[in-house]
């Protein structure tokens, strides 16, 4: 198998990270390959806000997400490393586009012996009454929202890749 599938084949969500860093080649690798990501009509509209595990922009997320109740973990499972991708909201496809980079990351991320997580249970924090505030203090560009964000890491935990069922999934037609 080459090295593409299989990386398609053992990714898995990482929920549980070391205080490990990745390195400055590592975190240029996971930029390069989201941005080497095709978008609609070429626009690589897509922008990445690379936020420090520790910043406490986090914390004030995570809070304005559970609205001060005490959750068992934080949504980004102290991972050294949360990318923010955000997307021109007057740009149609700029869902498509970050799902696109965002699924290269997490490929990226596992062929470098990475773990990643796909974070989409922020949408609601960074879209409501503080989305203004959120936006300016993650530096989206004027008119950008939050698509879907990725948090890397080396792994503490593992997971096995989930199952599927190709008879639900798939028609022949
Ligand atoms: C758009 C999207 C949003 C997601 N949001 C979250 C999230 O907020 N928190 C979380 O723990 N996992 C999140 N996940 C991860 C999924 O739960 C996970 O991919 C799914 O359970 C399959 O498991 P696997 O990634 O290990 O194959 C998200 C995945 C996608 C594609």
């Amino acid at each position: 198998m080459n090295d593409i599938l299989k990386a398609i084949e053992t990714r898995s969500s990482t929920r549980g990270y070391t205080d490990q860093k990745p390195t400055k080649e590592q975190m240029d690798a996971l930029l390069n390959a989201a941005l080497q990501a095709p978008t609609a009509a070429n626009r690589q509209e897509i922008h990445i806000s690379v936020v420090d595990g520790s910043d406490p922009i986090l914390a004030e997320i995570e809070k304005e997400r559970t609205k001060g109740a005490v959750p068992p973990h934080n949504f980004y499972y102290e991972a050294p490393v949360v990318m923010i991708l955000s997307g021109d909201t007057a740009f149609h496809w700029s869902a498509v586009d970050a799902g696109i980079a965002v699924e290269n990351i997490c490929l990226a991320a596992e062929s470098l012996g990475l773990g990643s997580l796909i974070i989409g249970c922020i949408r609601d924090a960074l879209s409501g009454e503080k989305k203004e505030y959120f936006a300016k203090a993650l530096h989206f560009p004027e008119g950008y929202a939050y698509q879907v964000a990725v948090a890397v890491g080396t792994k503490a935990v593992t997971k096995e890749p989930h199952t599927y069922d190709r008879e639900k999934n798939i028609s022949w037609v």
